[in-house]
């Protein structure tokens, strides 16, 4: 596992980032700095799985919420089992603390809906196992020399740890979401926004532009390597397609007019008596959704959420478009047509701010659309980042010159047309698992995640190409 097949050298072997953007440097590691970062990381990661697992009683700990979804405690024991096994064995070289749970938590020999039967650590003994294995993964951070091969793989193991944790806590916001009750979480309501004043649509000229990344340092197998892609001319939505916009679709009939629909997704409408997004339910005029046990009006101005990807491709057809590629999606939120470089972030290199993007679980909401100007891409394009993965067009497929990375498993078994590509990240990733590079996969079928999108459509011809 060294890493050294892929272009560029192996992911350990970058900057060490930072606030301030070193995404375009090669450089050695700065032990210190990447110490620090790591630790932050890793500290951040462990107080919102606090949050997420000390909010609910062991009897909730341990219940299966949804079949979609495994125990809450599943969850917290395998966070510290793979932190186990990549940070720990694979880079420190220590033994195993135990061997017998590795099979319990291994994702790909149980699926998540038989999770509850299996002999399960307790809510304590998983715990106390995920502490011990931080404890000691925080000594090897103190003492790690984290530079010098083959140590300054660990540069990325940790940042890998991070964000597998802070994905987990995702996903574990995602159980709060399909449990019943109100969830005792609780935070402040995004800021406010306005997108009467926007155009609609943005223009997104034809041209090259370099697709994924080689530099960031802790960008993950299947971000690798940057590469060229022409992308013609096309529009894109300055926002995502609100609850207001869906509501119209549905009201129109959408649900049940076929044209509109991939035939796999009308299959899965007629089965399933789909009429609206998961969560929705309509009381006399008013459409109601029920938000972490709590029922409420469904606001207009928010982008839409928990919709599959057949709803979002069925909306868009409606609407006369269609949904943006994922080069077209990465075009839109990473390219600078002023220097025709490709920036970490639509507003540039330096890291997600509360005053850019609504990530973190910060809110427990979207924020409304024309929310986040401070997070506007060069052209203009609003709320890439947060507030709700989007669904693209686009299969999860490999960049040319992908190498798995740390193992087969992580990204290379998804690869196929069985899943969707989702990018920008939602308000409950954290932004270290998030940012213009960073892809998330899923089934066009499944509605419980943070998902909305927004629609694209081709350019007239001549319109937008260079003269
Ligand atoms: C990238 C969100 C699809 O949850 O299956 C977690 C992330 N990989 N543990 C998933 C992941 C291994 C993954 N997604
Ligand atoms: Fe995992």
């Amino acid at each position: 596992m060294t890493g050294t097949d892929r272009t560029g050298g192996a992911p350990g072997a970058r900057s060490a980032g930072g606030s301030g953007g070193s995404a375009d440097s090669e450089g050695s590691v700065d032990a210190e700095a990447l110490r620090v970062r790591a630790l932050a990381a890793l500290l951040a990661a462990r107080e919102r799985t606090g949050i997420l697992t000390d909010s609910v009683d062991d009897g909730d700990l341990t219940a299966q919420h949804s079949p979609l979804m495994s125990p809450l405690v599943w969850d917290l024991a395998h966070i510290g089992n793979q932190e186990e096994q990549w940070l720990l064995r694979a880079v420190a070289g220590h033994g195993a603390l135990r061997p017998e749970i590795d099979s319990l938590y291994d994702a790909f020999e149980h699926p998540r809906a038989v999770r509850p039967t299996l002999p399960l650590l307790a809510p304590a003994e998983a715990r106390t196992y995920a502490s011990d294995v931080r404890g000691r993964a925080l000594d090897v951070l103190e003492r790690a020399e984290l530079h010098g091969s083959p140590l300054r793989e660990a540069a990325f193991a940790f940042g890998m740890v991070a964000q597998h944790e802070q994905q987990h806590d995702e996903t574990m916001l995602i159980t709060h979401q399909l449990r019943k009750g109100p969830a005792a979480l609780s935070a402040p309501e995004p800021p406010r926004g306005d997108a009467s004043a926007l155009p609609a649509e943005v223009l997104v000229p034809a041209g090259p532009f370099t697709m994924g990344t080689s530099v960031e340092p802790w960008a993950l197998d299947n971000e690798r390597p940057a590469h060229g892609r022409d992308v013609p001319a096309f529009h894109i939505d300055t926002v995502p397609v609100t609850n207001g916009a869906y509501q119209r679709f549905i009201e129109d009939g959408g649900y049940a007019e076929p044209r509109w629909w991939d035939p796999a997704g009308w299959a899965a409408v007629r089965e399933n008596g789909l009429r609206a997004p998961l969560f929705w339910r309509r009381d006399g005029g008013v459409w109601l959704r029920r938000r972490f046990g709590v029922t409420e009006q469904v606001p207009a101005d928010e982008p839409v959420l928990h919709v599959s990807w057949y709803e979002a491709d069925a909306y868009a057809r409606w609407a006369g478009r269609r949904l943006p590629g994922e080069a077209e999606w990465e075009k839109a939120a990473r390219h600078d047509p002023v220097s025709g470089r490709s920036l970490r972030y639509p507003w540039g290199d330096e890291d997600p701010t509360p005053e850019r993007a609504n990530l973190g679980q910060r809110h427990l909401r979207p924020a409304p659309v024309g929310a986040y100007p401070a997070g506007a891409s060069p052209l203009g394009v609003r709320q890439l980042i947060g507030d709700v993965w989007e669904w693209t067009a686009s299969d999860f497929l490999p960049y040319p010159g992908f190498a798995p990375f740390p193992y087969r498993e992580y990204s290379e078994v998804f690869f196929g047309p069985a899943h969707k590509v989702l990018r920008g990240g939602s308000f409950a990733v954290d932004a270290v698992a998030c940012r213009g590079t960073f892809r998330n996969w899923d089934l066009p079928v499944r509605r419980q995640i943070f998902a909305g999108f927004r629609t694209a459509r081709d350019a007239a011809p001549g319109e937008g190409e260079q003269s």
